[in-house]
């Protein structure tokens, strides 16, 4: 799986080298000149796939730069390590597991088996009963324990296990099938379960208790209090019914579940070679399945397949996974720009930069190589965005008139996802401006003749002129779907999980682990009875001290609310 290349450091080889020098003649160069020099940059620096155009035209590099940077995949041996991922090799190897979430949507090109078992035969398997399932619901078909058909959906699940699923099904609301209103509590934070529970009938409500690892301390929280509900609901049915009927489990742990009570059919699984941040294409999708239909789920599976494809066969300088990574790694490890904006122009997509957080952030923010030594290079950007519109009116100015560079995805459709007229044409004039703005900034002598026509003084001129300046050469990419549909956005966010895959691959990283999350959730189960019982011995001050005043002002606590159903045994499995 690893070549021998892969073991000495990519920032030895003399491409990085190479790359590194070119940094400061980049950073003299306005990026409008590049048009100027290459009159046909906007197409050269374009991808157009099936389902979207990708202008990477506004970007901060020349051919040449480019070219550099696609020998530096070539050092890295991107094409071995995209090879081996499709081919179900261990590429997590700190986990020691394959990383095949392309399977679930039928994006390999040839089947895998592992242990003996052939991986499609068990997705299909395991999305057959997921169709099943959608269908009993949305023909009224599955009841509560009163007899009441079942009318609402709760996803309880958190990171991989939520977002996903949500950020999918807000991206298709004008996709929505069938009665069934699906809700999310992800947050242990009970003031969300309290909120979302207000507004429903515990006869009509099912839970999907969706966790890999069926571990998680927030998820079984909310689990074990939503039972509670059901229970003060129903105080004649014991929590063994309740939990038969209301509740659903999606994990790669069944066994688990079935030990916390539910039944053996309620368990919809996946298996261990999906990560949880790329998991909404297993039965983890099952929410949007609920709340989109069946064939819309297969449709957005669908547009992944195709992007798969097209990860797995275009050559890198035609592949938008690896431009995009390429571009990604130019301007993180070499230009020194440590975030990135994603900004969708597409309100329906307002979830997508917090879904891209997790994707990108837990995956390459790492600082160790693959050979287990610190890295003395940046792996990945600080993801952050809203919606464009809104964004306009908040941080923009920041990304114009700030010192810093922060490059940014703009993501927006060509067909409005409503009927309103003039809307969508104001919505994608702002999205093309910005992008233009931020790359060609506007210089001082611009300002004066536009202050000078409006009338001011030279005084005047003089003085407003260094607040009106924006620098520009902020380089943008844009992304423009044909329409937001489930394939577009199946083909969108794999597109992104691609693009993390061939960054941490180029960079030396390993992108399929997370050990950075044990580390605070370890603290926390201990500290948790702490605040209950007070001993604060061996707690540094500020922990001790932060402790002390919550037990001083709550008037400390008596209870740790501790669930009276038991928690089902930790499967000890990593996510
Ligand atoms: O945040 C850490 C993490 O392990 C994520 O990787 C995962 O998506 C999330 O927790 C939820 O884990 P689980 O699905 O096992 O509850």
């Amino acid at each position: 799986m690893q070549d021998a290349q892969s073991h000495s450091s990519i920032s030895q080889s003399a491409i990085w080298k190479q790359l590194q020098a070119r940094v400061p003649e980049v950073q003299q160069r306005r990026l409008a000149d590049l048009f100027s020099e290459d009159p046909a940059r906007a197409s050269n620096f374009s991808l157009e796939l099936p389902e979207f155009l990708l202008d990477y035209s506004k970007s901060q590099l020349d051919r040449s730069v480019l070219a550099n940077l696609l020998d530096l995949a070539r050092e890295a041996n991107l094409e071995q390590w995209r090879a081996d991922f499709f081919a179900g090799k261990p590429i997590n190897a700190t986990e020691g597991r394959p990383v095949l979430h392309p399977a679930l949507r039928g994006g390999l090109a040839q089947d895998v088996e592992i242990e003996g078992v052939s991986v499609t035969r068990q997705v299909s398997a395991e999305l057959e009963r997921l169709k099943e399932f959608v269908v009993l619901l949305h023909n009224g078909d599955l009841t509560g324990y009163s007899g009441k058909r079942i009318t609402d959906v709760v996803n309880l699940g958190v990171g991989g296990s939520h977002l996903g699923p949500q950020t999918a099904i807000e991206a298709l609301r004008a996709h929505r099938k069938g009665d069934v209103a699906v809700h999310f509590v992800s947050n242990v934070d009970g003031a969300q379960l309290t909120d979302v529970l207000a507004g429903l009938d515990a006869e009509s409500t099912l839970f999907i208790v969706s966790s890999k690892t069926f571990t998680t301390s927030e998820t079984m929280t909310n689990a074990r209090s939503a039972l509670k509900w059901l229970q003060r609901a129903a105080p004649e049915l014991s929590a063994e019914s309740l939990l038969q009927q209301h509740f659903v489990a999606v994990t790669a742990s069944p066994d688990a579940a079935q030990k916390f009570g539910v039944l053996p059919a309620r368990v919809f699984r996946f298996w261990d070679w999906v990560g949880g941040r790329f998991s909404l294409w297993s039965s983890i999708g099952l929410p949007i399945a609920i709340a989109c239909g069946f064939e819309n789920f297969r449709a957005l599976l669908d547009g992944a397949a195709g992007m798969d494809r097209h990860f797995r066969e275009a050559p890198l300088h035609e592949n938008a996974p690896v431009i995009m990574a390429l571009l990604s790694v130019w301007y993180c490890t070499f230009m020194g720009y440590p975030a990135h904006a994603v900004l969708p122009y597409e309100h329906a997509l307002h979830m997508l930069p917090a879904y891209l957080q997790q994707a990108d952030m837990e995956s390459n923010g790492k600082s160790t190589t693959r050979a287990g030594v610190e890295v003395n290079y940046t792996t990945g950007p600080l993801i952050w965005g809203q919606t464009g519109i809104n964004g306009q009116h908040a941080f923009y100015q920041y990304l114009h008139q700030s010192p810093e560079v922060v490059p940014a995805d703009f993501i927006g459709s060509v067909a409005p996802g409503h009927d309103l007229e003039g809307h969508h044409e104001i919505l994608l004039a702002n999205m093309f401006a910005q992008s233009q703005a931020l790359m060609n900034g506007v210089d001082a002598e611009s300002v004066a003749r536009e202050l000078a026509a409006k009338g001011l003084s030279p005084e005047e001129i003089k003085r407003l002129t260094p607040f009106k300046v924006h620098r520009g050469g902020k380089p943008s990419n844009t992304i423009l779907l044909k329409e937001l549909s489930p394939r577009s956005l199946g083909a969108l966010i794999a597109l992104y999980e691609h693009k993390i895959f061939a960054q941490g691959a180029i960079l030396q990283i390993y992108s399929f682990d997370q050990w950075g999350v044990e580390l605070g959730k370890g603290l926390a189960s201990k500290l948790e009875p702490k605040l209950a019982s007070g001993s604060l011995a061996g707690e540094d001050g500020s922990t001790a001290q932060l402790i002390e005043y919550y037990r001083r002002i709550s008037g400390a606590v008596t209870s740790t609310g501790l669930p009276e159903v038991e928690a089902a045994e930790p499967a000890g499995e990593q996510v």
